[in-house]
C-alpha cells in the first residue's frame, strides 16, 4: 500500500506524511486485507520517518517497504520553465541510495515488522549494503531502466560477491552493521 507518492497533486503524499492519517489508512486496509499480509510503502519526505512506521505497524501493517522517491524539481534556465510537467516530481536512482539507507536503518532499529528496502540500487553490492543495515529483502525500481536486465543479472552476481566476501548466508550478514 503506497501511502507516499509524491507524483499526485495533493495525493498520497499527506497520508505518508502523518502518523495518524497513516495509522487511519493502514488499519482499514488490514481490516478488509482478510488472510492477506499488508506491507506499507512509507515516503522520505519526512521529518522523522520512524514516527511513521510505528504508526503503520501499530495499525497493522504486517510489512514496510521505503523508500519512495525524493521530492525534487528540475527548470529549463533558458526558457524558465520547469522541466516536469508537474512542476514538481520524485527523485529515484543511485543518488538517492544514502537517504534510503539512513531510512532503513532508522526504520530497521523502530519495528520489528520486516523491512524491503530500496532507493538507487544497481549493483551487488548496493544490495548487501541494505541487508546490512537490516533490510529482509530489497526492491529495484530505476535500474530497470537505465539496464533492463539488471535484475536477472543481479541473481547471478549477488552469490558470487556473498562468496567473494566470505558471506555464508543472507540471515547470516542481515542488521550486521558493526556501528
Ligand atoms: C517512473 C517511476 C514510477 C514510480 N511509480 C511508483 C508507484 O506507482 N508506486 C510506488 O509506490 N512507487 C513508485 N515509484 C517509486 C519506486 O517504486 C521506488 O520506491 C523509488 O523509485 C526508489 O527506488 P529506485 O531508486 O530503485 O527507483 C516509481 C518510481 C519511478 C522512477
Amino acid at each position: 500500500m503506497n501511502i507516499s507518492c509524491p507524483n499526485v497533486a495533493a495525493g498520497g503524499a499527506l497520508f505518508g506524511a502523518d502518523p495518524r492519517a497513516a495509522a487511519r489508512v493502514t488499519e482499514a486496509v488490514a481490516k478488509s486485507a482478510g488472510d492477506k499480509p499488508v506491507i506499507v510503502k512509507l515516503s522520505p519526505n519526512v521529518t522523522d520517518i520512524t514516527e511513521i512506521a510505528r504508526a503503520a505497524v501499530d495499525a497493522g501493517a504486517h510489512g514496510l517497504s521505503l523508500i519512495n522517491t525524493l521530492t525534487g524539481m528540475a527548470v529549463d534556465a533558458r526558457t524558465r520553465r520547469p522541466r516536469l510537467a508537474n512542476v514538481v516530481g520524485g527523485l529515484s536512482g543511485p543518488a538517492i541510495k544514502p537517504v534510503a539507507l539512513r531510512c532503513v536503518w532508522q526504520v530497521c532499529r523502530a519495528v520489528q515488522v520486516p523491512v524491503m528496502g530500496m532507493g538507487g540500487i544497481a549493483s551487488a553490492e548496493d544490495v548487501l549494503e541494505f541487508i546490512l543495515v537490516g533490510a529482509a529483502a530489497v526492491q529495484v525500481g530505476t535500474a530497470n531502466f537505465f539496464r533492463p536486465d539488471f535484475s536477472f543479472r543481479l541473481v547471478e552476481e549477488l552469490p558470487q560477491l556473498m562468496e567473494r566476501w566470505g558471506i555464508a548466508s543472507l540471515e547470516e550478514y542481515r542488521g550486521s552493521l558493526r556501528a
